[in-house]
């Protein structure tokens, strides 16, 4: 897959392969839904419950009826939160017998809801996807989708064949729903600043949870528990978090990718065993085939300047993205525009469009971009872990798949912090 190849035109060719591998196409998906809509949780954390929270507030006739988690207590509590939020407690049917705890649980949710919501550590998303789209259901996908070239061959493969099912899958990419980061792309690619020719992306922050490891937790419950700080769960934070703006800089440039990218980052500040082998700091310069840059930085460490935003530079103008202020500056010629039209609650509107979508037979996929944005922040992992130059190409036929050798809460070792130079790509 180049960069800028696009699932429809994989799609084709996909298509007869799969119709050759006697895969069944579901129809059933083909005209609208009508009556109850049944929704499964898989993943109750703290997003996973809001999402809960937003998909029940999105259609009338919802019902949230199975959960999934990998820890009893985690499922407990976020179901205990839900049953107190006012408007939707009528809403929530899942009994103990729909409550499942473990690695496999998500397969009973799946079997019996209509609508998934994945909202698990990354690592298992490809795993979730496969299952739901195996089984004609609809998705919600919290970002990133898959934390290796492995996981994001498979989402595009299987959001390929969700399309030929008429199935929705919608990304949790949640600025491509907000109100105004919509109006300033649009009016961006409508030439309000003329062609972009360089772009700055930065995620930088203070610190985030962590959990400490208790008496008895075997490694991989530690790990499990505090899932953020190993690779093979999270991706890293620069693809856990920092993913969303790198995806609205690809929204920039009209869902193109870049082809190469080098990086520096390293693990200056979180040096101890409670913060796994994550970095906390990276810096990319990822380069389009056009020669338009994209200057990224990402940081999580204390007592620093904390800033979030997008910054596209164009041949006639230049324009900010940010979350914090809503309204976004747009400069051309001296003249600033703030977006000043009704701010919208993005994580809102996301499950909006998904129950509507379902309503009304049109089924929305977002795969393409999301799987391409996750591979472009994994391949800003890869120039950083090993400190080489990372083409579109090397990151996209990666062999690198960090899935474990099980799925058991018993030893699971841990990995080595990356040194660049030293690390190889794989
Ligand atoms: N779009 C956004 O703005 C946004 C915000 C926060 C988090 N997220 C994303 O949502 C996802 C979850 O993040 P979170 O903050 O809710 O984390 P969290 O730790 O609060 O929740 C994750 C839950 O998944 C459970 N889990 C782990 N492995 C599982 C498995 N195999 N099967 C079932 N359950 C499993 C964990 O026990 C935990 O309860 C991440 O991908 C994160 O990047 C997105």
């Amino acid at each position: 897959m180049k960069p800028n190849d696009t699932t429809r035109r994989s799609f084709l060719k996909t298509t007869a392969a799969v119709a050759a591998t006697g895969l069944v196409a579901a129809n059933a998906h083909a005209q609208g839904r009508e009556g109850e809509i049944k929704v499964g949780l898989i993943g109750c954390g703290g997003r996973g419950t809001g999402a809960a929270e937003q998909a029940l507030k999105a259609d009338r006739n919802v019902k949230l009826w199975a959960m999934a988690d990998a820890f009893d207590d985690r499922l407990q509590s976020s179901l205990t939160r839900l049953q107190n939020v006012r408007d939707i407690a009528n809403k929530i049917d899942v009994p103990a017998a729909r409550r499942h705890v473990g690695f496999d649980g998500y397969n009973q949710v799946i079997a019996s809801c209509d609508v998934v919501l994945l909202c698990t550590p990354p690592h298992f998303r490809p795993m979730h996807i496969r299952a739901a789209v195996q089984a004609n259901k609809h998705i919600f996908a919290e970002k990133p989708c898959a934390v290796d070239a492995a996981g994001v061959r498979s989402v595009l493969e299987t959001c390929i064949e969700a399309r030929r099912r008429n199935l929705s899958v919608v990304s949790g990419l949640c600025l491509r729903h907000d109100n105004g980061f919509k109006d300033t792309v649009q009016r961006i690619h409508d030439g309000a600043i003329g062609d972009i020719v360089a772009m700055q992306a930065n995620d930088l922050r203070g610190p985030i949870w962590r959990r400490e490891r208790a008496e008895g937790w075997s490694d991989m419950t530690w790990q499990m528990r505090n899932w953020y700080y190993y690779t093979w769960l999270s991706g890293d934070f620069n693809v856990e978090q920092h993913v969303h703006y790198l995806d609205v800089c690809a929204w920039l440039m009209r869902d193109t990718y870049p082809v190469r990218c080098y990086g520096t980052g390293g693990r200056q500040v979180r040096t101890g065993a409670e913060f796994g082998h994550i970095y906390d700091h990276f810096s990319v310069v990822y380069e389009w085939e056009n020669g338009a840059k994209l200057f990224s930085h990402c940081r999580q460490q204390t007592g620093c300047r904390n800033d979030n935003s997008g910054h596209a530079l164009g041949k006639r103008g230049t324009a900010l993205l940010t979350e914090r202020r809503r309204g976004l500056v747009l400069r051309t010629d001296g003249n600033e525009r703030v977006y000043e039209g009704p701010a919208n609650d993005m994580y809102q509107t996301e499950h909006d469009v998904l129950f509507a979508s379902i309503r009304n037979a049109r089924p929305i996929n977002n795969g393409e971009y999301m799987a391409k944005s996750t591979l472009m922040a994994i391949m800003g992992r890869m120039a950083t872990y090993t400190g080489k130059l990372i083409t579109w190409d090397m990151a996209w036929n990666s062999k690198e798949d960090l899935t474990p050798a099980k799925y058991e809460m018993g030893m699971m070792p841990m990995p080595e912090v990356a040194r660049p130079g030293i690390t190889k790509f794989i």
